[in-house]
């Protein structure tokens, strides 16, 4: 039987890529995001093997919710992918409560919610599993372009990250990070400006933007039932703009 993956915010951008690349690899997928429409079509480009589902991932109901649908659909997935994130770029003293508020409610509660209730429905059925969490560079250096909400969110989503990793070691659950910077997506240019992109892209140490699909490969590497033994990782993927 092809192990069952669910991917949030697989929509559109680096989720869309992830989920195509674990197709490609033989998973049944789980297509989630708050923009339902989005999802279909990434799942609909996938085929029979994919499903789409609407989720806010903020909202506990809401991730129960896509749990129930995509255990009851394809059984219950190995993988989850908790990549659903919005990203902000402001300055840190024109930054409205509401907005740091929504920023870390979706980046960083929505991967706490995930981590812990697909973990628990792991543990109630004694199965192992992975997990990967989307963090990034700027959750590592304070970003080169995002906001404070954007890279506290992403830190907390790599603290977070061990935290779970720690706890789920001994239940053959793993939980690791893969750590972007700027990616070849439109997503860049959406949030920082295209003049701002432009500038962040010719000063790349590497020359070259992230490209998705080497996230999605390690996403699908980390993921491998024979590769136990990583966790608790974040991983670098940064075109050496930050290097520890
Ligand atoms: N693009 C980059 O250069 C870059 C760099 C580092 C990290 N990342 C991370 O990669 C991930 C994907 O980024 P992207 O560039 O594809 O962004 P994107 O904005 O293109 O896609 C994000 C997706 O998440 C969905 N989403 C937003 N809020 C949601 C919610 N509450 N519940 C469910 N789904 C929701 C959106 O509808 C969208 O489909 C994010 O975690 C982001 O922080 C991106």
């Amino acid at each position: 039987m092809k192990p069952v993956a669910l991917v949030t915010g697989g929509g559109k951008g680096l989720g869309a890529a992830i989920a195509g690349h674990l197709f490609t690899e033989g998973y049944r997928v789980v297509v989630g995001d708050i923009d339902l429409v989005a999802a279909q079509a990434t799942a609909e480009r996938l085929g029979e093997a994919a499903f789409a589902v609407q989720v806010d991932v903020s909202n506990e109901v809401s991730v129960e919710g896509m749990l129930d649908v995509a255990e009851q659909v394809f059984g219950l997935p190995w993988l989850l992918v908790n990549n659903a994130a919005v990203m902000k770029a402001e300055k840190v003293l024109d930054i409205e409560i509401e907005t740091f508020d929504t920023v870390l409610a979706v980046n960083l509660r929505g991967t706490f919610l995930g981590c812990q209730r697909f973990a628990r429905r792991l543990r109630a059925k004694e199965a192992g599993g992975r997990i990967v969490n989307i963090g990034s560079l700027a959750g590592e250096n304070g970003g080169t372009a995002t906001g404070a909400h954007y890279a506290a969110s992403k830190g907390g989503v790599h603290t977070l990250t061990k935290v779970f990793a720690r706890d789920l070691a001994p239940h053959g659950i793993t939980v690791n990070a893969v750590a972007p910077g700027p990616l070849d997506l439109p997503s860049v240019a959406e949030t920082i400006g295209a003049e701002n992109a432009a500038r962040v892209m010719a000063n790349l140490p590497t020359g070259q933007a992230g490209n998705p699909l080497t996230v999605a490969r390690m996403v699908a590497e980390l993921a491998r039932a024979d590769a136990g033994s990583i966790t608790g990782s974040i991983i670098d993927i940064n075109s050496g703009l930050y290097m520890r």
